[in-house]
């Protein structure tokens, strides 16, 4: 098969044969503890499944979504935005629906980049960023999140010829994997280096409601200048266990969730109708159902930072997101690390070397079972230290 160059520019998938190493050792009988993926083993809020039942055998939604989609679907987010936020979006042309934030994230640079613009994409971080950036052609400029700074962007640090050929800057906060969160100072350093530069702030905010402690993370859109240059990606996936649903939403700067739309008109043709109308349901569920699945996460945080804790790993607790980013102890790579951990402690990890050379160094733990079964995992991992 020949392939295209920006094909062959996406990085090698680093977990190559895990697959079959869990199978082999689940099938010699060991209790398998899946921390890998970001996919909590928890149920949608039930009137989302109530209200895709009813209306399953509507024909009416199994019609084209197309681009737009379903009004009253992109009036819930509005009016979530004005109740969440305090933002004001007009549903008809500063919100488009997506399969899945992914979706819309990684292909927002059909429209904004070439070669030679520049993506800024933090390293370690999602890989739709980095694969949107490669497969329109542009140029990724990877940038390291180092626990020096906070793991924030260090805007001062690029250099001024990349600055200049910037045509996006990729930023999420609360951050997957780092779980860092963003103070308003560095959003208004980060709106100040897009206008500057030209560039547009994407801003991927997929964890917006998986925050503790009282803390309330801010859309990047209640800045002062953020209309001009960003647009923002939510997700139903983390917010209401819909993971599979494949449900999301930009939301910003007209222009730029106008020319999503228009890239979107050629490569899909909407998210099926039923599901939208499911979404409205999670969406009329926030306020009443979401505390409590954040108080899920929150006593799994708490249990799991306690337990590695106790079990030696050194790690910080995190006022977001539902991961714990922790150091790996043994000085070997975080690949041979995550190996040894299903191989020898029957526990799966992410290696921090699969979201980016600069995730070399750190494991990820997903906080998708419950406290007892996170204890465990830490108890086995202690051991291989
Ligand atoms: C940082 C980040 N952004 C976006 C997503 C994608 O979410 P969705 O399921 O809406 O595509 C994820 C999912 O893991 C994520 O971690």
């Amino acid at each position: 098969m020949r392939t295209s160059e920006r094909f062959r520019a996406l990085p090698a998938y680093p977990l190559a044969g895990m697959k079959e190493v869990r199978r082999r050792i689940e099938a010699s009988g060991v209790d398998v503890i899946d921390l890998g993926t970001g996919d909590a083993q928890l149920d949608p809020p039930p009137r989302v499944v109530e209200r895709l039942r009813e209306v399953a055998g509507d024909m009416s939604y199994s019609r084209y979504g197309f681009q737009s989609g379903l009004a009253e679907l992109r009036e819930s987010i509005a009016d979530w935005m004005r109740v969440r936020f305090g933002v004001s979006v007009d549903p008809n042309t500063e919100i488009v629906p997506l399969i899945g934030s992914k979706e819309g994230i990684a292909h927002l640079p059909f429209a904004l980049v070439g070669p030679g613009d520049v993506g800024i994409v933090p390293d370690p971080g999602y890989q739709a960023y980095l694969g949107g950036v490669t497969l329109a052609g542009g140029e990724p400029y990877l940038v390291r999140l180092e626990r020096a700074h906070d793991f924030l962007v260090p805007l001062d640090d690029i250099p001024t010829e990349v600055a200049r050929r910037t045509r996006i800057l990729y930023l999420n906060y609360p951050n997957n994997p780092t779980t860092a969160v963003a103070p308003d100072d560095y959003y208004r350093a980060a709106i100040d280096f897009c206008h500057r530069h030209g560039a547009v702030l994407v801003h991927d905010h997929a964890y917006s409601e998986i925050a503790f402690d009282g803390y309330r993370p801010r859309s990047v859109l209640e800045l002062d200048g953020a209309r001009d240059v960003a647009i923002e990606f939510h997700s139903f996936s983390k917010t209401y266990n819909m993971t599979g649903w494949r449900l999301g939403w930009a939301v910003g700067n007209p222009e730029l969730v106008g020319a999503l739309t228009r890239v979107k008109t050629f490569v899909d043709t909407g998210v099926y109708l039923g599901i939208q109308a499911a979404g409205v349901a999670a969406l009329e569920s926030w306020a009443d159902w979401v505390p409590g699945n954040v108080g899920t996460f929150q006593r799994r945080r708490d249990a799991a930072v306690r337990a590695f804790r106790d079990a030696g790993f050194d790690v910080e607790c995190p006022r977001a997101t539902m991961y714990l980013w922790i150091p790996v102890p043994t000085g070997t790579s975080s690949e041979a690390f995550a190996r040894r951990a299903l191989e020898q402690a029957g526990v799966i990890v992410l290696p921090g070397a699969s979201l980016g050379k600069g995730g070399e160094g750190y494991f990820r733990i997903a906080l998708t079972v419950g406290e007892s079964r996170l204890q465990e995992a830490a108890a086995r991992l202690g051991a291989l230290r």
